[in-house]
């Protein structure tokens, strides 16, 4: 990628990939998460005629509700409709997603035989439908925003497969972590393979760049964290650099900061727990960041948003490798017209 001339008016997809390789931007690129469906009427609609699964494994239906937030917001990072249980599909693991609850596992992983009945398949295989909606989604794009594709995290993903279901706590996860270590790190080992594969074939196939979600990642201590999860997530982002540029994503992580910021990734998506800037200065220069406005705040009114989105960018200071975005999804309940003027003004604010 050249130098950027800054008083041009850039693209999303070369604003969101100047700021993932902390190049000069125009304006701060922003997307959301969970950007896709949630809030939209549009993506409601489509989920009255077609249930989840549906849309995820049929690439002309997951475009569909991948482009609403594109048309609707304008925002620069268009992140596929899918989910991070997919591949656990192709591993031969049965799940659903349960509207209102979420991913339910039929049988979960808890035994030596478990784990050693997971296979690790190639993306091509485990999950087609995933490859070709990136195909498709990178040339409906054409350039207006980046496509981001993603995958969850192997701590993240083992929540599920060892509680089964969505926990406060997940103890099951938790006993296997702490009290079994052999079992522990032969599930890790393969989650991390699986995910690796999946994340190169979502590269392969068009992604633009890609986000690991850790999203249970803040029940874990520091300590812990370096021995049982650490090494893998730093293997997931040494098998991708130099591929594509890779956001590490997790919440409620303060005490953790630091470690993850080593693990390597190109950005790291914070919280609100703390103000951008002193996050960004826990984890230091070499590393992009991307948040961080509570989603919760969304639901006050405009001129509450305005100022917190201000905020943000003041603390930002236009230094390169900003990516403006929520601290954790959206809220089912959100108005869109605020994430529609949150664009409005982030893009309304040129770099000078
Ligand atoms: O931005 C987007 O909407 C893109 C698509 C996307 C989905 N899931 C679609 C989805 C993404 C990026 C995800 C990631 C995901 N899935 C995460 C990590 C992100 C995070 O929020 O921490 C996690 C933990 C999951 C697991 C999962 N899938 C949960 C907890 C739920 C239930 C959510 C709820 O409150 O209903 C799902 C289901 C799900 N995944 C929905 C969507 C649009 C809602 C299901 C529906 O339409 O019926």
């Amino acid at each position: 990628m050249g130098d950027v001339t800054i008083d041009e008016t850039m693209r999303g997809r070369d604003r969101m990939l100047a700021a993932a390789t902390h190049q000069a931007v125009d304006v701060t690129p922003v997307w959301f998460m969970r950007q896709a469906g949630r809030c939209l009427p549009e993506y409601r609609a489509l989920r009255k005629q077609h249930d989840f699964m549906t849309v995820a494994r049929t690439p002309e239906l997951a475009v569909e509700a991948t482009l609403m937030p594109i048309d609707r917001f304008g925002v620069d990072g268009a992140v596929l409709f899918a989910d991070i249980m997919l591949p656990l599909e192709g591993m031969g693991v049965e799940f659903e997603i349960r509207p209102g609850v979420g991913p339910v596992i039929a049988n979960p992983i808890r035994t030596r035989a478990d784990i050693d009945r997971i296979q690790v398949v190639d993306p091509e295989e485990g999950t087609p439908y995933v490859l070709d909606a990136l195909r498709l989604l990178r040339s409906e794009l054409g350039g207006s925003a980046a496509s981001l594709g993603f995958a969850g995290a192997p701590f993240t993903l083992a929540c599920y497969l060892v509680d089964g279901r969505s926990s406060r706590d997940y103890p099951r996860t938790k006993a296997m972590m702490y009290g079994e270590p052999e079992l522990w790190q032969a599930l890790m080992d393969k989650l991390t393979d699986v995910t690796l594969r999946y994340l190169v074939g979502q590269i392969t196939a068009g992604a633009d760049a890609v986000q690991l979600f850790d999203s249970w990642l803040g029940l874990v201590g520091a300590e812990t964290y370096a021995e049982k999860v650490a090494p893998y997530t730093r293997r997931i982002f040494d098998g991708l650099r130099g591929v594509a540029p890779t956001i590490h994503f997790s919440t409620g992580t303060v005490q953790l900061l630091q470690q993850i910021a080593a693990t390597g990734p190109d950005l790291v998506s914070v919280d609100w727990r703390l103000p951008l800037d002193a996050a960004w200065t826990v984890m230091g220069p070499e590393r992009g960041i991307q948040g961080n406005l509570d989603p919760t705040l969304l639901m006050a009114p405009w001129p509450v948003v305005e100022a917190a989105t201000f905020d943000i960018l003041d603390r930002a200071g236009q230094r390169p490798g900003h990516i403006f975005n929520l601290g954790h999804g959206i809220l089912p309940e959100t108005d869109p017209d605020q994430l529609a003027r949150i664009v409005e003004l982030v893009h309304g604010q040129r770099h000078g």
